[in-house]
């Protein structure tokens, strides 16, 4: 164990000191090297590069860990509880029953969106991608509560993470039944919040949609396998965004734009459409592995690899678990799982993949187990979204509460012209 690393340069050394998280994970302090040496560090995609210390989740890549507060995921499984968890996220640890019956009524009394919100769907074309209906509403929930926009004591920050909890899932489903012609299901204030969505999504004005508990636990499941996962993509957005100190709307529709990306959120998407084409007949299972490996190829094996993970994701490993049990429960089949298992074991046996430790990802999975609750496929990023909402306003927390956190602003290696003269355009 070193406390410091020594960096020679040229007739010169400094010392740099290591940090050391609770695990032992070590890292360089490089927070003073400009100032003593006057370089930089270049590190383009961030891969070696922590932006912060956090208290919210730890990984372990090599060993497949994933902890939430300390607490391995998997023993949230048994009886997933998707608002414990948002609680569990935001506020450090495990609330008691009063805490946790308070903060479900919170979100109860939250639930509605404003009228205006609802005319402003009937404005979005109705092929609207559901991504991008989410970012611009959750941004314009700044246009209804202003008071949360500044945001500086513990109980302003618990009634704003409540509103937006609260209100993605009604936005969501808003975009669901936009996108598909149907009228409206306000929320009803008896059901739980996964039961709600579901409701949301379902019923229709003659018919309530009937909750099972299988399709509520594996809802919950699902969003709790998504709720943090410390500095990837989409919430080093949100950290970003908000190291401005931008509103916490502002922040997370932030968030929602960066989880679009294909080799983000969007994958779940992408690993349907790929399984479908299997399916129908389009492409071959080797077709994908040989297109994945070709260099000149775009195109990706998607559900697979992570830039943490060198060893299989839990949470990919828990949804296959669960894709198996909720189609026990339900009596049913997928053919894309047995696509997906076959797909999966092609992979792990394929040299290319094995040199590189790419496993499956939580989006290989995630999207039959969507399909299974019967949400369709253009909403499965946006469910996503969902799941991921109290890791980013947790992280966004962490931040905004500490008295040290300055404006996130990277540097850069200027690569292009040396000064030249500008040329009046008659000259050039
Ligand atoms: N298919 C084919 N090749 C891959 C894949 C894949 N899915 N993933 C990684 N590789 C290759 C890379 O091209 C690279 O090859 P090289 O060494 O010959 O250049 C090698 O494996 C190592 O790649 P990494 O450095 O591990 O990948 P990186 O960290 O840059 O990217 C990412 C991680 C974006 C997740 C990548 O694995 C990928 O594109 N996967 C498919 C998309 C996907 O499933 N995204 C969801 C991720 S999970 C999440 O965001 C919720």
């Amino acid at each position: 164990m070193v406390d410091t690393v020594t960096l020679i340069y040229g007739d010169k050394q400094i010392e740099l000191p290591v940090l050391r998280g609770t695990e032992g994970d070590p890292a360089i302090d490089v927070s003073q090297l400009r100032a003593r040496t006057g370089m930089i560090t270049y590190d383009p995609s961030l891969a070696n590069t922590g932006i912060c210390q956090s208290q919210i989740t730890f990984i372990d890549g090599e060993r497949g860990i994933l902890r939430y507060r300390g607490i391995p995921i998997e023993q949230f499984t048994a009886k997933p509880n998707f608002v414990e968890v948002v609680w569990l996220l935001i506020f450090g640890r495990l609330p008691n029953k009063e805490e946790l019956a308070e903060f479900s009524e919170l979100l109860t009394e939250n639930e509605l969106v404003h009228e205006g919100i609802k005319y402003q769907f009937q404005r979005i074309p109705v092929d609207a991608p559901p991504m991008a209906i989410l970012s611009a509403i959750v941004t314009s929930l700044a246009f209804y509560h202003q008071q949360f926009l500044a945001v500086e004591d513990r109980e302003s920050i618990v009634q704003a993470a409540a509103r937006l909890i609260s209100k993605v899932r009604t936005i969501a489903a808003f975009a669901c039944r936009r996108s598909q012609g149907l009228p409206f299901i306000y929320p009803d204030p008896k059901l739980r919040y996964c039961a709600n969505f579901l409701h949301m999504m379902f019923s229709i004005p003659y018919r309530q949609y009937e909750i099972t508990p299988e399709v509520e636990d594996a809802l919950n499941l699902l969003f709790i396998l998504h709720a943090d996962h410390e500095q990837n993509c989409s919430t080093s957005t949100v950290r970003l965004v908000g190291s401005a100190r931008a509103n916490l709307f502002a922040s997370c529709a932030a968030g929602v734009c960066a989880l679009w990306g294909p080799l983000h959120g969007g994958a779940n998407v992408e690993v349907i459409q790929m399984l479908e084409r299997i399916r129908d007949g389009g492409l071959s299972a080797e077709d994908c592995l040989r297109h994945a490996k070709d260099k000149d190829n775009p195109f990706r094996l998607y559900g697979f690899g992570h830039r943490v993970y060198r060893n299989f994701d839990p949470r990919a490993t828990i949804l296959k678990a669960a894709c198996e049990r909720v189609f026990a429960q339900m009596n049913r089949n997928d053919p894309l799982l047995d696509i997906a298992r076959k797909l999966e074991e092609l992979a792990l046996a394929d040299p290319y993949f094995v040199e590189r430790q790419l496993y499956p990802n939580v989006d290989f999975y995630s999207g039959i187990l969507l399909r299974a609750i019967g949400i369709p496929t253009n909403m499965f990023t946006v469910c996503f979204a969902i799941g991921r909402l109290p890791g980013w306003i947790a992280q966004w927390k962490e931040q905004h509460i500490d008295p040290t956190s300055r404006i996130l602003r990277p540097r850069q290696v200027y690569a292009g012209p040396p000064e030249s003269r500008y040329v009046p355009i008659d000259q050039r």
